[in-house]
């Protein structure tokens, strides 16, 4: 693959939203180039959350890389959450005529690139942008913006282009193209991790398990029907090398188990384990003269809810939209919009994220009072039909600004 010097759409990070941008892109006939830092092996082993809304399968089957999804991702139409003992279930589906698909990103990220390689595409790994530039002011179709980049030969490069998408995540370099009076930023900390893990162990519901425990937050989910992923809270800096196989399934079954009994955790060999700090961030605009920002370049949601991967790809959506509007007949207008639309959706996000979260976990820190106001609102949960929908409605994904939501024949489940 030759590797061109001028593009259409400089993509800055082949993470899931760069190369679905790239995909959206090219099936509307605009050019692009993927500049990706790590190699293709660590990209593709990145273990990270596994569900996927509605709209996140939508633009995979669009773009064609749905096939191995379709064929081994598990369609999910409800989850419970497990609290101090007590089951209450959020029967998805019913509520909203929608399911979820558990297709790990993993797993998408693999299928993109075989696509985006099959196509012959420009896609590059070990490719390290060393700064982004010339992003001030309108666009322009000269290829003004400027990329400069250090190749897997060794050798710096530039790269033109007329616009130039940040999709590099949050430790990305494109974000700093942005002045740092053009921007503003909203942040969170929270003072626990979550220890991962993967186990040759089937899942031991056929829902995922969210559960609030005095010992701390837990989460069951699962890859397929032999692999387990959970998850435990754990305190900031836990070394993964601290807790031993027997304590961490001790530990899930502690904090999973009811009282009538009627749960029984699977365990087997674990295979991977990490630990993963939790952070709420947005930075406001995501656009800046010729620059966009996409994904985790412009905003971090804690897991619990699994929203990061889909805010992604919402955003890709609607840039990749707006981008082919402006080659077509030079309306600038969505491009004009790209910020507001996606932040509208992107602070849903971010909320439904910290509600989950704070709703679920255990702060060290809290006093009495906090505690009591979580298991306050999980008693909502379990007594309210309509803030059920308002979680379940939330957890399936909200339409795109501007979609039609299309309300589901009587019983019928989409996925
Ligand atoms: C996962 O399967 O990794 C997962 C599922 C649900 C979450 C977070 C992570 O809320």
């Amino acid at each position: 693959m030759s590797v061109p010097d001028r593009t259409t759409v400089a993509i800055v990070g082949g993470g899931p939203a760069g190369l679905l941008l790239s995909h959206l892109l090219h099936s509307r006939g605009v050019d692009s180039v993927v500049l990706e830092s790590r190699p293709r092996e660590r990209v593709e082993s990145r273990q990270r959350a596994g569900i996927l809304e509605h709209g996140t399968v939508d633009a995979l089957r669009e773009v064609g890389a749905a096939a191995r999804m379709d064929e081994k991702g598990m369609p999910h139409d409800g989850f419970a959450f497990h609290v101090h003992g007590e089951r209450i279930h959020v029967d998805m589906a019913a509520l909203t005529g929608r399911a979820v698909m558990i297709w790990a990103q993993t797993e998408v990220v693999k299928d993109l690139i075989v696509l985006r390689l099959e196509q012959g595409e420009p896609l590059l790994f070990d490719t390290e942008v060393l700064a982004v530039e010339k992003v001030d002011g309108p666009l322009s179709r000269d290829g003004e913006a400027l990329v400069r980049y250090r190749g897997d030969d060794g050798a710096e490069h530039e790269l033109r282009a007329d616009v130039v998408v940040g999709a590099d995540g949050f430790h990305g370099v494109a974000r700093r193209a942005v002045p740092a009076d053009a921007v503003r930023t909203f942040e969170r900390v929270y003072p626990y991790s979550w220890l991962g893990i993967l186990a040759d162990a089937p899942p031991s519901s056929d829902e995922l398990v969210y559960a609030r425990h005095e010992r701390g937050f837990a989460l069951l989910s699962m890859r397929s029907p032999t692999v387990t992923r959970a998850y435990l809270q754990v305190p900031n800096g836990t070394d993964p090398a601290s807790w031993s196989e027997e304590a961490i399934w001790d530990e899930l079954a502690a904090r999973t188990g009811l009282d009538d009994g009627s749960f029984t955790l699977n365990r087997g060999p674990i295979t991977d384990v990490g630990v993963t700090p939790m952070r709420s961030f947005v930075a406001e605009p995501m656009r800046h003269g010729r620059l966009f920002l996409a994904g985790d370049a412009a905003h971090i949601v804690p897991p619990t809810g699994a929203k990061g991967l889909n805010l992604a790809v919402a955003d890709v959506r609607v840039l990749a939209e707006a981008i082919a509007a402006w080659r077509t007949d030079g309306s600038q207008e969505l491009l004009d919009a790209y910020s507001d639309t996606a932040l509208a959706r992107v602070w849903r996000g971010e909320h439904f994220s910290w509600t989950m979260t704070t709703m679920l976990h255990r702060d060290p820190d809290a006093d009495p009072f906090d505690d009591r106001l979580a298991l306050s609102h999980l008693q909502l949960v379990a007594s309210s039909e309509s803030y059920r929908t308002a979680i379940a409605e939330n957890y399936r994904g909200v339409p795109l600004a501007g979609e039609h939501q299309s309300v589901p024949e009587h019983g019928q489940v989409l996925s």
